[in-house]
């Protein structure tokens, strides 16, 4: 059965054109797009999605970055998507994410690094919760 994942296309994404990138190339790799929305984070739901990091040094920064422009919304569902999501992004910081990712190959930043991906099955049910209540399961 499929499993869903939650994907952010970050700010920095949107202002760089970059939208039809990621998406196309989570597209051929096999994933479908069950749900997708343009919106502008505000500061409440920021603490929400990264509850996690809110007392870290770099969540001022991160939150700031977060809700400075609109960003695109998405369940992407398939076969073990969580990872394979992950995986497709690369790791976190850009400097050091492996070329042919994302990641490598787009982004130079540890914080404006293009994407989020729910990082395992109980972050996807909780992000997913948050930002489409209405398709939460
Ligand atoms: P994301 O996958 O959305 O999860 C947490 C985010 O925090 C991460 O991507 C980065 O955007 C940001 N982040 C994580 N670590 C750092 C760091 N050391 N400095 C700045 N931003 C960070």
């Amino acid at each position: 059965m499929a499993e869903r994942t939650l994907v952010l296309i970050k700010p920095d994404a949107v202002r760089r054109g970059l939208v039809g990138e990621v998406i196309s190339r989570l597209e051929r790799k096999g994933l479908t797009i069950d749900a997708m929305t343009l919106r502008t984070m505000d500061v409440a739901l920021a603490d929400q999605h990264y509850a996690e990091h809110v007392e870290r040094d770099f969540y001022p920064p991160l939150r700031d970055f977060m809700t400075g422009g609109p960003l695109v919304s998405l369940i992407v569902a398939g076969d073990e998507a969580i990872t394979v999501v992950r995986t497709l992004i690369g790791a976190t910081d850009g400097r050091k994410a492996q070329p042919g990712s994302i990641r490598g190959d787009l982004s130079l930043s540890n914080r404006e690094n293009l994407v989020h991906a729910s990082d395992s099955p109980d972050s996807a049910k909780r992000e997913i919760a948050l930002w489409f209540p209405e398709l939460a399961e």
